[in-house]
């Protein structure tokens, strides 16, 4: 059994918490807020839980292996550089650091004490992902692909409102690229490697993140387009081209649909794709399995390829925002 403890008491830590719980393997063992009331608040329906309202504290718990870090962007690298220092293994959200260096430094500490880190891209780890990953052809049959994630984010009224709230906020590592533009960079990589160069044009809001954007990843012989946005909403879905036909996906996280279109349009094949009821149990089980069999030598290869790819999507990400001009507190460092 793995015992949890949680950083962040927004509702994103309910889910997780609750899909880990679904898979038999976590136990909710500490509660970590800035504030004992919304500690107590968060854990009270999960049984019996430590709560702890400083850091040292909470990683003094020797009892809890395993921490979820779901605080605003820019607090994952300290807080989870504390959580390894303490022997800890670390599942940070998306996106984990702002930073290369970050990202660096977490690995390298991770191996070092003996822990394992893991970026909780939750769409790489979907049974559905893997069906598509599987079924698309070589490198040289690919000619090019199409993602994108946008969604409105009310939070985006407190910005009209004059506010900063920590999802649009330099100081917190914000912005649409890095919040829902991670899974179409994620899916990109997964599927077709690292790319040889990325850009990004953004329209920057008045907090100096981007509200939303197009990216362009390039490919020795093709270019995935990335449309990622949180002042408005896409109903597109996703498209993966190959010199045979056409790949059509409802989406590349949460994936329900994928339709395969032959060149003639002659022949619809659609993928079998199973549905799961909460979207990171898949993550919180692929999580488990690596903790609870740390000598096992196939999921030691399957956690190296994900550390690999957290490394490339940071960079990738770092280069786009990089290329749009949106500069990070984190930068300054
Ligand atoms: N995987 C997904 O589908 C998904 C979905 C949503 C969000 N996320 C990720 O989850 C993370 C949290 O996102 P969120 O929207 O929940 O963030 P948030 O509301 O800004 O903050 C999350 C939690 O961090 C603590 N916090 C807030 N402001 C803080 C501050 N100034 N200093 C220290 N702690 C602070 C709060 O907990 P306490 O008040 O209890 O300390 C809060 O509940 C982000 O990395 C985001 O990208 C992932």
């Amino acid at each position: 059994m793995i015992n949890l403890g949680i950083i962040g008491t927004n509702w994103i830590t309910h889910q997780f918490v609750e899909a880990a719980l679904s898979t038999g393997n976590y136990e909710l063992t500490a509660v970590y807020s800035r504030k004992l009331e919304r500690a107590q608040e968060f854990g009270e329906r999960y049984g019996e839980v430590e709560y702890a309202v400083d850091l040292t504290t909470f990683f003094g718990i020797s009892h809890m292996s395993t921490v979820y870090i779901a605080s605003p962007n820019s607090l994952h690298f300290e807080q989870a550089k504390q959580a390894i220092l303490a022997g800890k293994n670390v599942i940070v959200e998306k996106p984990a650091f702002s930073t290369p260096e970050e990202m660096d430094e977490i690995i390298h500490l991770a191996n070092e004490h003996n822990v394992f880190f893991f970026e909780a891209a939750r769409n790489i780890h979907e049974r559905a992902f893997k069906t598509v990953a599987d079924f698309l052809p070589l490198k040289d049959q690919i000619i090019g692909a199409d993602f994108s994630f946008m969604k409105y984010s009310s939070r985006y009224d407190l910005v009209l409102d004059g506010e900063e709230p920590n999802i649009f906020s330099t100081h917190f590592s914000g912005g649409a690229l890095v919040d829902l533009g991670v899974y179409p960079i994620y899916a990109a990589l997964a599927w077709f490697g690292m790319p040889k160069e990325s850009h990004y044009f953004g329209k920057l809001i008045s907090t100096g993140v981007d509200g939303l954007g197009i990216g362009i990843l390039r490919y020795e012989d093709f270019d995935v387009s990335i449309r990622t946005g949180k002042i408005g909403d896409s109903f597109q879905q996703a498209e993966i081209y190959l010199d045979y036909g056409t790949l059509v996906l409802n989406a590349v996280n949460s994936i329900e649909e994928a339709v395969f279109h032959d060149r003639n349009h002659e022949r619809q094949e659609k993928l079998p794709i199973q549905q799961v009821e909460n979207p990171m149990s898949e993550e919180a089980d692929a999580f488990a399995a690596v903790i609870m069999n740390p000598e096992d030598q196939d999921l030691g290869v399957l956690y190296e390829s994900w550390v690999e790819l957290a490394r490339n999507v940071n960079q990738v990400l770092f280069d786009m925002r990089k290329s749009a001009g949106i500069i990070f507190d984190a930068d300054k460092k």
